[in-house]
């Protein structure tokens, strides 16, 4: 039995009941979405723009990657380094019947840190409770989830790193000590509440390392990046995706699609889903090299795999600012997108691509960036270009 004075969350009053009651209170005692819940919603849908080659997850690409996900390390393509790891971390608690370590996973979006979240609690033989850093933001929402949890079960929070204090610091004893504190009371009459909940495995995902908290970063036992895939790995998910599609492909288109994937499976697996609408409108019985080619460009999308936006980026670098060097607020203020948008979604293949420098006064195109775009190089860009090569950076 579990005694309660007055409680933020409870409301005033002695309470007295079982630890699942304790639970159901809490989770009782604000139940009306909060004002800031419905502004959120409604910015976030009016910040969202299309682009064909954003690797920004869009509500079309989360119903059609649910036929393509891998549900196993065995069919997971790439991260080879990743998928090493896990398979002897799994093996290892699976023998201890223990949950897996708290996972941190970051790197840039579409690459696959849900699906392998997914697969990580389908190898456990465990369930996944999907949520997001900015949904969690007063403390039953946290509460509400926490409570949910059964012994091993994965919890999955995407963008780990809009958590805000308050839910943050109520993760900390749930994942180190599996409880969940909660305070009653105000000023000298305030108590703390522990209950414990059951073992479970946190996994984080973040476009942005660099912005969670030290506190929080070190509570993860494992903290992986991933990385952009090779043409090759990308060429073997784009024909995993034509047989699940039952499309029939030559082999060098393949590359073709896989070419413009910009390393990243969300694009590949949405440029196929482009050109399987393209054939099926032409009636064309395979993609070949031409026609996946054809349907590509129809979509604008280059042989580097950059689309308009990129495009209008490196143009705006090059005209405006003579190449740079331009602080991110003004380049992403001058495509009219906001600077998040450009560092998380824009500027990691670009600068991963060889077009974009990152240097201590602003990005800077990169001869490389002229080229593509059919300009001169200006002899300036050249000497970046030299003193980039002599010591990796500008
Ligand atoms: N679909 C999306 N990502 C994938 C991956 N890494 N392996 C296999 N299929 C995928």
């Amino acid at each position: 039995m579990i005694l309660m004075q007055s409680s933020p969350l409870l409301g005033s009053g002695n309470w007295i009941g079982s630890i699942e009651e304790v639970f159901l209170a809490i989770l009782r005692s604000d139940a009306e979405p909060s004002k800031r819940d419905s502004d959120k919603s409604s910015k976030s849908s009016q910040t969202e723009r299309s682009s064909v080659v954003s690797s920004r997850e869009t509500s079309t690409d989360k119903k059609a990657e649910m036929n393509l996900r891998p549900e196993s390390l065995k069919e997971y393509i790439g991260q080879s380094r990743l998928k090493n790891l896990f398979q002897m971390s799994l093996e290892a608690a699976k023998s201890r019947g223990e949950p897996l370590d708290h996972v941190l996973l970051y790197g840039p979006p579409g690459l696959g840190k849900t699906t392998l979240a997914r697969i990580l609690a389908n190898e456990m033989g465990a369930r996944i409770h999907v949520s997001s850093g900015p949904s969690l933001e007063r403390p039953r929402d946290i509460i509400g989830l926490l409570h949910q949890l059964e012994q091993k079960d994965v919890l999955f929070i995407d963008e780990i790193h809009r958590l805000n204090k308050i839910a943050e610091e109520l993760l900390y004893p749930a994942i180190e000590d599996f409880m969940v504190d909660i305070t009653s009371g105000k000023g000298h009459a305030t108590r703390t509440l522990r209950l414990p909940i059951p073992r479970f495995t946190l996994i984080g995902a973040t476009t942005k390392a660099g912005r969670i908290s030290k506190a929080l970063r070190d509570r993860f036992g494992f903290v992986h990046r991933l990385d952009f895939y090779s043409l090759e790995e990308l060429s073997l998910i784009v024909k995993r995706a034509c047989k699940l599609f039952s499309l029939n492909i030559d082999e060098d288109a393949v590359a073709v699609i896989a070419g413009r994937g910009r390393g990243t499976p969300r694009i590949a697996n949405r440029l196929i889903r482009l050109v399987r609408d393209y054939v099926h409108y032409k009636n064309y019985p395979v993609i070949t090299v031409d026609i996946a080619h054809e349907a590509l460009d129809s979509y604008q999308v280059d042989k580097l795999g950059l689309d308009a936006t990129d495009r209008r980026l490196l143009e705006i670098m090059i005209e405006t600012y003579n190449g740079g060097p331009v602080g991110i607020d003004a380049l992403a203020a001058t495509i009219g997108e906001d600077s998040e948008t450009v560092e998380d979604v824009y500027e990691p293949f670009l600068i991963q691509g060889g077009l974009i420098q990152r240097t201590s006064r602003g990005r800077m195109a990169t001869p490389k960036a002229y080229q593509h775009l059919g300009r001169t190089v200006p002899a300036m860009q050249m000497n970046l270009e030299m003193l980039i090569s002599e010591d990796g950076s500008a």
